[in-house]
C-alpha cells in the first residue's frame, strides 16, 4: 500500500500546485532562494495538499481557492519544518542537509518566516476571513506545540495526556484543516468540513504516532533522517512514555539523558531496551486507535470517489515506513 494511485487521481492538480509551490518559494534574494527552493525540491509526500483536494471533491469542482489553500498549507507546513529543525537540532531533512545546517539558526529563522509571510500572501487570496481565521488558529497552536515540546524535554514526569495534547497542536491541526479548508473553499455543506476535519485531526493524531514510533524502528535511509533522533534531543515521545511503565527502563533512560556526555552506545543501549519492550507495540495500539475513529467518520460521509481515496491514505498510514 503506498499513495501511488492518490497520485495518479490528482496528477494535474497536484503539477498545478507544484508550480504554484514553487513560484511562491522562488525569491530574488540567493538566501532565501535556495533554502525554500532546495527543501521543495528534496521531496516530501505533500499530504496537506492531498487532503485539501481531496475534501475539495465534496463541493463543486474547480474553485481556484482550492488550490490556493493547498498551496498555503503546504508552505506553512513546509515553514515549520524549518523552524522544527532549528529546536530539534537537526542536520538532515528530506535526504538533505537542514536550512540550519547549511546555513545557520538565524537564517532558519527567516527563511521560515518568510515561508510563513509567502504563505500568507496566497491565502489572502482566497478572501474568505473565516478560513483565513482557521489558518491563523492552526498556526498559534503549532507554535504553542512545539514551544510545550521545548519546555517538556528531559520531563520524565510527563503524562499521556500532555504528549496528546501536543501532537495534536504541532501535527493534527494543520492535517484537520487541510481537510477542513478544501470542504469550503470548493462550497461544500457545512456539516461534511466538520466530519472532513475530524477525519483529518483523527489521521493526524495517528500519523505524528507513527513518525515518533518509526524514530525508533526506521533507518536513516528509510526516513531520510537519523533515527533515535527524538530522545538523544530529550523528547520524550509515546514510545518512551509507554516504556517509563517500566521503571527499570525509566530509570536507565534517565541516567543516560542526565549524563554529562552519553555516547552513541549509550543511546543504543536505552534505545534498544525500549525497542525490546511491549512501548512500539502498546503504541501502535493506540495510533490504531486513533486510525479506527478516521475509519468511522468515513463511514459517515457519503460513498464517494474522495471518500475511498481517504480510506486508501488511512490504510497507508497504518502501514507507513518513511
Ligand atoms: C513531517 O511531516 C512532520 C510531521 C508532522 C510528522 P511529513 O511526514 O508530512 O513530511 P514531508 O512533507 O513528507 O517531508
Ligand atoms: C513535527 O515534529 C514537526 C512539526 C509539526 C512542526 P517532529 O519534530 O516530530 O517531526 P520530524 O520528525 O522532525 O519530521
Ligand atoms: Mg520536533
Ligand atoms: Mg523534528
Amino acid at each position: 500500500m503506498s499513495l501511488t494511485r492518490i497520485y495518479k487521481e490528482l496528477k494535474r492538480d497536484l503539477n498545478d500546485i507544484e508550480k504554484g509551490i514553487e513560484e511562491a518559494v522562488a525569491s530574488d534574494h540567493p538566501t532565501l532562494h535556495q533554502a525554500g527552493y532546495e527543501l521543495i525540491k528534496a521531496g516530501g509526500k505533500r499530504i496537506r495538499p492531498i487532503l485539501v483536494l481531496l475534501s475539495s471533491r465534496y463541493g463543486k469542482k474547480d474553485d481556484p481557492a482550492v488550490k490556493k489553500a493547498a498551496i498555503t498549507l503546504e508552505l506553512i507546513h513546509t515553514a515549520s519544518l524549518v523552524h522544527d529543525d532549528v529546536i530539534d537540532n537537526a542536520e538532515l531533512r528530506r535526504g538533505k542537509p537542514t536550512v540550519k545546517a547549511k546555513w545557520n539558526n538565524r537564517t532558519a529563522m527567516y527563511a521560515g518566516d518568510y515561508l510563513f509571510a509567502k504563505a500568507i500572501d496566497i491565502m489572502a487570496d482566497i478572501q474568505n476571513p473565516y478560513a483565513n481565521q482557521v489558518v491563523a488558529k492552526a498556526m498559534r497552536e503549532m507554535s504553542i506545540g512545539e514551544i510545550e515540546q521545548i519546555k517538556d524535554q528531559f520531563n520524565y514526569r510527563q503524562n499521556l495526556r500532555q504528549y496528546l495534547l501536543r501532537i495534536k497542536r504541532k501535527t493534527a491541526l494543520l492535517m484537520a484543516i487541510s481537510c477542513e479548508l478544501g470542504a469550503i473553499a470548493s462550497g461544500a455543506s457545512r456539516s461534511i468540513g466538520r466530519k472532513l476535519y475530524y477525519f483529518g485531526y483523527f489521521m493526524g493524531m495517528s500519523y505524528q504516532i507513527t513518525d515518533d514510533i518509526l524514530d525508533f524502528v526506521g533507518t536513516e535511509k528509510q526516513l531520510g533522517k537519523p533515527a533515535g533522533s527524538d530522545l538523544k534531543q530529550g523528547n520524550i515521545t509515546l514510545p518512551t512514555l509507554m516504556a517509563f511503565r517500566h521503571s527499570d527502563i525509566k530509570a536507565a533512560v534517565k541516567r543516560t539523558l542526565d549524563m554529562d556526555n552519553p555516547s552513541a552506545q549509550d543511546f543504543d543501549g536505552v534505545i534498544n531496551l525500549i525497542k525490546q519492550s511491549d512501548a512500539i507495540e502498546v503504541s501502535q495500539e493506540i495510533s490504531t486507535q486513533y486510525l479506527k475513529k478516521a475509519y468511522n467518520i468515513l463511514n459517515d460521509l457519503p460513498d464517494h470517489s474522495s471518500t475511498r481515496s481517504f480510506r486508501e491514505i488511512a490504510d497507508y498510514i497504518g502501514i507507513r515506513k518513511y
